[in-house]
């Protein structure tokens, strides 16, 4: 049996048009706030080992106007800003589901499901995905993500959230007296997208209601290098595409320009039996992936294939954008690797009210670390799948890098 459109998430009811709408036309028409982004407001990583030269256009703390209710010109230079430095940071922010929806609408304003859609494939027991997700009730594109159990949140009398962690995901973990010590690992490297049938999300919103604080921990990579790096508890990690691209040798940036990935059909499905690499960037070679018969029904027409290169709506440049996870290790691996070196990663350090939006198509980022139960994490996540695929090199980029 073939899926159908219908298998997508129900479209939402037009009373979220009409908040999107009031939300781009709220302009004050007193007095207009300064957007405040400059040099000051970078939010490179604190580590000393940092490369804080590959931070320079990475990341900015934005002030001096509410995410929540933007005028059409404030979020166009919003827009605009996301694009040019992959990730944009909002501290103290008061953020209803529905602002948070409308926010993340405004950037693709045709679309209206969740970046995985509802469908029945990506829900199933057998995907990954399945045990970190829970849906807003009132708004389905936002979802609840965290650790603990949450009581009485946004039309949710109860929700048992499951922090996604490397103990149950790695080929091998980090031991039981070692992760006392505060040592862990990354989760798993991604852009948020079903990669099959729908297309990747332009942004994700993240935004922090409950932020347990703790102790650092340190993350190994455990891969032979020796690589180490402090962490705040419950980071989320980031890594430019831009970067991965920038710091490849010729050879590999002149066949990146050139190539294509292919996915599988429901790759969450199909990952979930295998195990993931120490270093959370792509999955072992064991042969455990399901077959495609194993897997849910699926069409050819729906399989996604991306070139390797995604190209920035704004700054024109050109960002490595692969799942690691829904590609098999080898070449790609080396291409990837380099980009999450701990000097080149960005662990944003939690704190209540923060909201995060941050280019999908631009950079890939990792859950990291473990709580105890003790520390409930609830956080509301919203990407939604996109009007369209993204763009890959143009003729005067392959002939420029090949
Ligand atoms: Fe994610």
């Amino acid at each position: 049996m073939a899926l159908s459109s219908q298998s997508r998430a129900a479209a939402p009811s037009t009373s979220y048009n009409s908040h999107l709408e009031k939300y781009l036309n709220t302009a004050s028409t007193e007095r207009i706030p300064r957007v405040r982004y400059g040099h000051r407001n970078r939010i490179s990583p604190s580590s000393a080992s940092a490369d804080v030269s590959r931070f320079a256009d990475f990341g900015r703390e934005v002030k001096g106007i509410d995410p929540g209710n933007l005028s059409s010109e404030h979020f166009k230079e919003i827009e605009h800003l996301l694009y040019k430095y992959g990730a944009l940071l909002f501290r103290n922010v008061d953020l209803s589901p529905e602002q948070q929806y409308a926010l993340t609408k405004a950037f693709d304003p045709t679309c209206e499901n969740y970046g995985h859609g509802n469908n029945k494939t990506e829900n199933t027991k057998n995907s990954i995905l399945h045990p970190h997700l829970k849906t807003i009730p009132r708004v389905p594109q936002v979802q609840l993500i965290g650790s603990g159990k949450v009581y009485d949140h946004e039309g949710l009398a109860e929700a048992t959230l499951k922090h996604p962690s490397h103990t149950t995901f790695h080929k091998t973990r980090v031991s039981e007296e070692d992760e006392a010590l505060g040592f862990t690992r990354f989760y798993r490297w991604h852009m948020d997208a079903a990669l099959y049938d729908l297309s990747p999300p332009k942004v994700t919103t993240l935004y922090g209601v409950s932020v347990p604080q703790g102790p650092r921990q340190r993350v190994r990579y455990d891969d032979g290098t020796g690589d180490e790096l402090e962490v705040p508890l419950g980071t989320t990690a980031f890594v430019d595409g831009k970067t991965m691209f920038d710091i490849l040798p010729p050879e590999l940036k002149s066949l990146a320009v050139r190539s294509k990935v292919k996915y599988a059909p429901h790759p969450y499905v199909w990952m979930a039996p295998a195990h993931a690499l120490s270093t959370g960037l792509g999955i072992e070679s064991e042969g455990l992936e399901m077959s495609l018969n194993e897997l849910p029904p699926w069409e050819e027409s729906k399989i996604k294939t991306f070139p390797i290169l995604w190209k920035n709506p704004v700054t024109k440049q050109l960002h490595f954008q692969v799942h690691p996870c829904g590609v098999l290790r080898g070449l790609l691996y080396k291409m990837q690797r380099p980009a999450i070196a701990p000097k080149l990663v960005y662990p944003h350090d939690w704190h209540e009210k923060d909201l995060m939006v941050f280019h999908n198509r631009g950079v890939l980022h990792s859950v990291v670390g473990a709580f105890t139960k003790e520390q409930v994490r609830a956080f509301h996540q919203c990407n939604l799948a996109a009007s369209d695929d993204p763009v890959g090199p143009d003729a005067e980029d392959v002939k420029k890098w090949s």
